[in-house]
């Protein structure tokens, strides 16, 4: 007897080959499958197949799937939280240098110099040196970085930050402070979120989209920041009301926005960095979550833990 596994998404050949093809038989075709692994597609509008004991996703987040409902079935979700913890990390770091140094608007300066306006010699000369005062931009050090949600991603970007000699302040509502001081001692623990956005130059969101973090990043919070401040975002879409994150660019309170889930109108805004998902998109994590996520749901369909 085989167990068909039915893939929604491409998974990493590296997390596929560990499943045993006498024991399982693993597609995208697959009628009436036993367990489905998943990356970004959306199950919620799926017909749950009678036959499916298990879940899996190559991913922390879970919340295009209904998790819920699939628990009242009896069936378990599984997720590979922290397997592509450093992925993110290192494009909060890449987002927060980009965002200090203005390196999409100065390379897009430079761009637009010779390959719209067609400069060349000492005409592109000047207008480097124009370029050099106006994207002028500011250093890390002694700066203030607030970290919502000390999770696994949370405390690697945290101690990351403070490499650079950042200040780091953290909150998360689910820590005590004893618990975060083990989990990161580089991170000053708050214990509102208000205190964080008024002591933080840029602030990173690392939680799950939840009833509580809908809107978390509002226009009443992120007036609390220090003028030209930075938000981050590797978390999901609705933690921000982007139509207040928006106002505040265009005021001049936030001089930056990254945001790893573009709508359209925040695509078009100069001031924001819109990112097609990219936090988990390495090879190594791919691979790293594609393992574990394989690892769980054989490891629950043939032993059922
Ligand atoms: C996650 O929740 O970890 C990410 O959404 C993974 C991904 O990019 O698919």
């Amino acid at each position: 007897m085989t167990f068909a596994i039915k893939t929604l998404n491409a998974i990493s050949p590296v997390g596929l080959q560990r499943l045993d093809r006498d024991l399982f038989d693993v597609g995208t075709d697959i009628a009436d499958p036993r367990g489905i692994l998943v990356r970004s597609a959306d199950l919620h509008s799926m017909e749950i197949p009678e036959s499916l004991y298990a879940v899996a996703r190559a991913g922390a987040g879970t919340n295009n799937i209904p998790v819920e409902k699939m628990a009242s079935l009896g069936i378990p979700v599984f997720n590979t939280p922290g397997a592509n913890a450093n992925a993110v990390k290192e494009l909060v770091i890449a987002g927060m240098l980009l965002a200090a140094r203005n390196l999409f608007h100065a390379a897009d300066y430079t761009r637009t110099l010779v390959a719209e306006q067609g400069l060349h010699g000492k005409e592109l000369d000047v207008q480097v040196e124009t370029g050099k005062k106006r994207y002028a931009g500011f250093e890390l050090p002694g700066r203030t970085l607030g970290v919502i949600g000390l999770g696994a991603i949370g405390v690697l970007v945290a101690n990351a930050a403070h490499s650079l000699g950042l200040r780091v302040l953290g909150y998360d509502p689910a820590l005590t402070i004893k618990n975060a001081w083990q989990l990161s001692p580089n991170v000053e623990q708050v214990t509102s979120v208000e205190e964080l956005f008024s002591r933080s130059d840029m602030v990173t969101l690392h939680v799950p989209l939840v009833e509580g973090t809908k809107g978390l990043v509002n226009a009443e919070r992120v007036a609390l920041m220090p003028r030209g401040g930075v938000v981050l975002n590797f978390a999901r879409g609705g933690v921000v009301d982007e139509a207040a994150v928006l106002a505040a660019l265009d005021a001049g309170q936030l001089h930056a926005y990254i945001n790893d889930f573009p709508t359209e109108a925040g695509a078009v805004h100069p001031k924001v960095v819109a990112l097609p998902h990219l936090g988990a998109s390495t090879g190594e994590a791919e691979d790293n979550c594609a393992v574990m996520a394989v690892d769980q749901l054989s490891d629950y369909l043939l032993h059922g833990n």
